[in-house]
């Protein structure tokens, strides 16, 4: 369905972000017709680039990140002549206006600002735009993680942003709350009556969710050593995950009503702390070793220089609540692990009785996998008969729905959704202000005591699923890590 007319405009511009994502995915949402005319996007960044420049780094983006496929001629031109550049400082309140000067006067018109820049410069920006009369009725303001790195300079990032625009002109984004599979768990649970009667304590045993990585550091070495795991993954993505796992129906797909729920769950997570930081986490960090494409550097050659930073992080955390009341939700995250693999495990209980004999073999739980990159899809793993004449012989086997064999349609990427949300004014898949300090209520005596017991990051090769103690932390508990593979 194609959107009305916008302005969006994109600070950071010329970053790694507009470059990776942004340009692509508008790139991509245009391919399927959804802009109507005249829709312009205009990137602001402190560099010196005409429109033609631009647009010829667009060009060369395009090139870079789309695949042969999805590279029209025609298409990219329309795209390109889409584009503008403003040079804008905002630091030093320079260029505002220039933009003022290019947006369209239509006070009706929808304007979206995208700060893809580092938190730093929201206050400047934000006021740049306030103070050159840039917001109309219909403007947004798109802001990325991290959004801060502990409750309270979350809190102060809130407020500036707050001074200038209200709540509901804010999208936080999240993108893993764009991607298919993650929008695909709120169908499989609300949308069928087989799973939400047996969604509780009474009946799952437990709920992993992995988020693992194949890369390393790339080259984000000033950001990621500050931040480490439980930062840059936990905090949000892994979060937000276990909310939609957790949260109660809301009463409908309106954003207050999902928000509400989400942030009930991110206040109802058992604290940890000093007392019980060293059984409940684990931390990890990388030594050398291979990755598929051959010999990987271990973090700290990588970034040449000491560092406890986690690269890998497990937690089990509790959800203090009616349903969740002693069911287990297990954790982990990690960069250099061996496969590039994300998914949620929810593991029943095993039946009360068995009537079959021990020849028959073990009775497996059933296990619900929601797998959510790469191969998306989602399998029930089931107790079956074995087929044949052989007597009773039981079998774990996958009901399996791969996303990709049964619609063979193109996946989106996360941000084409959520960057069009925006235009639509549809914040369900974003982040509201309570629930990132939630979030980060519960992040911050964890820090905290990690800091206080000293505890250490353990060792890991590259290439490996993290250090021993994280295997212990689920074994312990008589538990595996599911295999993702
Ligand atoms: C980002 C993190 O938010 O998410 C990165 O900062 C991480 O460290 C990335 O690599 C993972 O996103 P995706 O979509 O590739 O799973």
């Amino acid at each position: 369905i194609p959107v009305d007319p916008f302005d969006y405009v994109v600070f950071g511009g010329t970053g790694d972000l507009a470059e990776r994502k942004l340009l692509p995915a508008l790139y991509h949402r245009q391919a399927a017709g959804q802009f109507t005319e005249p829709t312009r996007i205009i990137a602001a960044s402190r560099s010196d680039y005409s429109d033609e420049a631009y647009r010829d780094f667009a060009r060369e983006a395009l090139d870079k990140h789309l695949n042969h496929a999805e590279r029209e001629a025609d298409q990219i031109e329309a795209f390109v002549a889409r584009l503008h550049y403003v040079s804008v400082d905002a630091i030093d309140n320079r260029g505002f206006e220039d933009l003022k000067a290019l947006l369209d006067e239509d006070p009706t018109r929808i304007r979206a600002f995208y700060l893809a820049v580092a938190p730093s410069i929201f206050g400047h920006i934000c006021e740049g735009i306030r103070d050159h009369g840039l917001i109309t009725e219909n403007t947004r303001v798109v802001v990325e993680k991290p959004i801060g790195r502990d409750l309270d300079s979350a809190t102060r990032l809130n407020d500036t942003i707050g001074e200038v625009f209200v709540e509901d002109q804010i999208f936080r984004i999240d993108h893993y709350l764009g991607k298919e599979t993650v929008q695909n768990l709120m169908a499989l649970r609300f949308a069928n009556a087989l799973y939400e009667p047996l969604w509780n304590a009474a009946h799952i045993d437990h709920v992993q969710i992995t988020v693992a990585e194949s890369v390393g550091l790339e080259s984000r070495a000033g950001y990621y050593d500050k931040a480490g795991a439980l930062r840059d993954m936990v905090q949000n993505h892994m979060l937000q995950l276990l909310c939609l796992v957790a949260m109660e129906p809301p009463h409908s797909m309106e954003a207050d009503a999902v928000h509400d729920e989400k942030v009930k769950i991110l206040r109802s997570l058992k604290r940890i702390d000093s007392a019980n930081v060293d059984k409940l986490t684990v931390r990890g960090q990388y030594t050398a070793g291979a990755s598929s494409a051959g010999a990987v550097r271990g973090y700290l050659d990588e970034l040449g220089d000491e560092s406890n930073t986690e690269t890998f992080v497990a937690l089990k955390a509790e959800i203090a609540n009616w349903r969740w009341a002693g069911v287990p939700f297990y954790m982990r995250t990690g960069k250099r692990m061996p496969h590039r693999v994300s998914e949620i495990v929810i593991s029943f209980k095993p039946v009360s009785h068995s009537i079959f004999e021990e020849s028959a073999g073990r009775l497996m739980t059933n296990q619900l996998v929601i797998r959510l990159q790469p191969d998306e899809g989602v399998r029930q793993w089931m107790m079956i008969k074995d087929p044949g004449p052989g007597g009773m012989r039981l079998r774990h086997v996958p009901l399996d729905m791969s996303f990709a064999e049964s619609f063979k349609v193109r996946n989106p990427d996360a941000y084409e959704r959520l960057l069009l949300d925006v235009i639509r004014d549809n914040q369900t898949l974003f982040m509201r202000r309570d629930e990132v300090e939630a979030a980060w209520r519960w992040i911050d005596p964890i820090l905290k005591a990690w800091e206080d017991t000293g505890q250490g990051v353990q060792d890991y090769v590259a290439g490996t699923s993290g250090p021993s103690q994280a295997i212990a932390l689920i074994e312990r508990d008589g538990r595996t890590w599911h295999d993702g593979k």
